[in-house]
C-alpha cells in the first residue's frame, strides 16, 4: 500500500462511456492505480452492463491496475475470456459460483489475481474456506447492481472481521470496500481496516475529480493516525 493508506478505485460504472477513453484517462491523471470494472449480467444483477471484450478494448490505452468485479452467474465459464483481455484482478461472488476453490484456483494458476466478493446478506463464515488463496475480499456495502446507493453500516462489521482474521491468520489478501463510499463514509471505510475503496458516484459527480480524490485520501490519512 502506498503512504495514502488507502487506494480509491474509480468504478467506471459510474462513467460516461460513450466518451469512456476520456473518463479512464482522467482517473489516470489524477493518480489513481486501480480501475474498478463492474461486470454485470441481468441475471445475478437487475442490470447488465459490458463483457470481456470491452475490457480487451480499453487495455492497451491504460496502464490503471484492471479490477474487474464480476456479478454474473456461473463466473467459471466466463474466466477464460475475462483473463484473456488483460484484467489484473477478476473477483467473482460467493454467491454465484458453486466451485469456488476450482474458479479461484483458475484465475491464480494464470498468473492473475483472485478476489472474492459477498453481498451484505452473506456472512464472513461463508468464504472461510477459501480466505487462505485469495488477493483480495471484496465486501459489498450495497445490494450489488446500481452505483449510488447508501452504504450499509452492519456491513462494516464484516470489514473489521476480515481484518482481524488476517492478523490472527496470517493471511494475505487485500479488502476491498464496494458500495457508497463518498466523502462522509470513507474514515469509517478506513477505520475499519479496508486497503481499498470502490468509489463510483462520488466520483464522477465530482467536478472537480483530482480534488476530491486528494480529499478522500486526506481524510483517509487522518482516520488512520
Ligand atoms: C455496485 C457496484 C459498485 C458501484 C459503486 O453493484 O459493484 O462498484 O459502482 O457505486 P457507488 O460508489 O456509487 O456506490
Ligand atoms: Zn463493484
Amino acid at each position: 500500500m502506498s503512504d495514502n493508506r488507502i487506494e480509491i478505485a474509480p468504478s467506471i460504472l459510474s462513467a460516461d462511456f460513450s466518451i469512456i477513453r476520456n473518463e479512464i484517462s482522467e482517473i489516470e491523471e489524477c493518480g489513481a492505480k486501480y480501475l474498478h470494472i463492474d461486470v454485470m449480467d441481468g441475471v445475478f444483477v437487475p442490470q447488465i452492463t459490458f463483457g470481456p471484450k470491452f475490457i480487451k478494448d480499453i487495455r492497451p490505452h491504460s496502464d490503471l491496475f484492471f479490477d474487474a468485479h464480476l456479478m454474473i452467474t456461473a463466473p467459471e465459464n466466463h474466466l477464460e475470456a475475462f483473463i484473456d483481455a488483460g484484467c489484473d484482478c477478476i473477483t467473482i461472488h460467493q454467491e454465484s459460483c458453486i466451485h469456488l476453490n476450482r474458479a479461484l484456483n483458475f484465475i491464480k494458476d494464470r498468473g492473475v489475481k483472485c478476489g472474492i466478493s459477498i453481498v451484505p446478506s452473506t456472512p464472513v463464515s461463508a468464504i472461510i474456506p477459501v480466505l487462505d488463496i485469495v488477493d483480495l475480499v471484496l465486501v459489498m456495502t450495497v445490494n450489488p447492481g446500481y452505483g449510488g446507493q447508501k452504504l450499509i453500516q452492519s456491513c462494516m462489521d464484516k470489514v473489521v472481521e476480515l481484518n482481524e482474521l488476517r492478523s490472527s491468520e496470517d493471511y494475505g489478501y487485500l479488502i476491498s470496500v464496494d458500495g457508497g463510499v463518498n466523502l462522509d463514509t470513507v474514515q469509517d471505510v478506513v477505520a475499519a481496516g479496508a486497503d481499498i475503496a470502490v468509489v463510483g458516484s462520488a466520483y464522477f459527480n465530482a467536478i472537480d475529480k483530482a480534488a476530491f480524490l486528494e480529499r478522500m485520501h486526506s481524510l483517509a490519512r487522518e482516520s488512520f493516525h
